[in-house]
């Protein structure tokens, strides 16, 4: 396919948005954009340095200390988060990052630093970036808009899965609590709140296999050239 276009990912936490962007991304020769990366990151700046995020001073000062890269790992197959130049891919997925993070991203400073940075990744189309206002407000031209969603439950199931395989401490409440947590932080913010885009094709995966749903997206695709 010689034309390449920009194809956005929005949806609730969990719902397995990475990993049909990195199925996307690999088939169609695509770079692969995590922006919650970016968010969970910006994050973890703030709470290894105490930083009063209700303090907007504070918070665009950290901002101008922070630098984000995303530096391809050949080991892992996978674009990892590189944060002021150490890799935090593993650390930024911990539960205690992710209870704040949704707070962060709240805020209108780190949404603009981070968008800015999405914005120019993409300038050259070829890209495939999920997170939650990438269809609305990062790539509102984007020529493929896919807004995923899947049953609660199911959310929970897997995310509960994917943390339990790196600690086997962690309680399903616990993960259930925050996923719903985070969707109602991330749905009611003031700035850019998690919608679907109206342009936005609907991928509802509670009943799909991955191979299923990739099959799907990639019927789309081929309907766009
Ligand atoms: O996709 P994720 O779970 O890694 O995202 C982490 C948090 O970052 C999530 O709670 C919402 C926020 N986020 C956002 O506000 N906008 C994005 N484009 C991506 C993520």
């Amino acid at each position: 396919m010689e034309k390449k276009i920009v194809i956005t990912i929005d949806g609730w936490s969990s719902c397995g948005k990475s990993t049909l962007a990195k199925q996307l991304s690999q088939k169609l020769g695509y770079l692969y954009v995590d922006s919650g990366a970016m968010y969970r990151a910006i994050t973890l700046y703030f709470l290894r340095n105490n930083i009063d995020w209700a303090d907007k001073k504070e918070v665009k000062n950290a901002l101008k200390s922070i630098s984000l890269e995303f530096v391809f790992n050949p080991k892992s197959n996978n674009s990892e988060m590189h944060l002021n130049g150490e890799n935090v891919e593993y650390l930024i997925r911990d539960l205690v990052v992710a209870e704040k993070v949704s707070d962060v991203a709240a805020i209108k400073e780190v949404r603009e630093f981070a968008v800015a940075q999405q914005q120019k990744m993409g300038e050259k189309k070829g890209i495939v970036m999920d997170g939650r206002d990438i269809g609305t407000v990062v790539f509102p031209k984007a020529e493929l808009k896919i807004f995923m969603t899947a049953d609660n439950a199911v959310r929970v199931q897997r995310r509960f899965k994917e943390l339990y395989e790196k600690n086997p401490n962690v309680g399903i409440d616990e993960v259930k609590n925050n996923l719903e947590m985070r969707d109602y932080i991330d749905s009611h913010r003031a700035v850019s709140p998690l919608q679907k885009a109206a342009d936005a094709l609907v991928l509802d995966n509670t009943e799909l296999t991955e191979d299923q749903q990739f099959k799907k997206v990639m019927e789309w695709i081929k309907k766009l050239f």
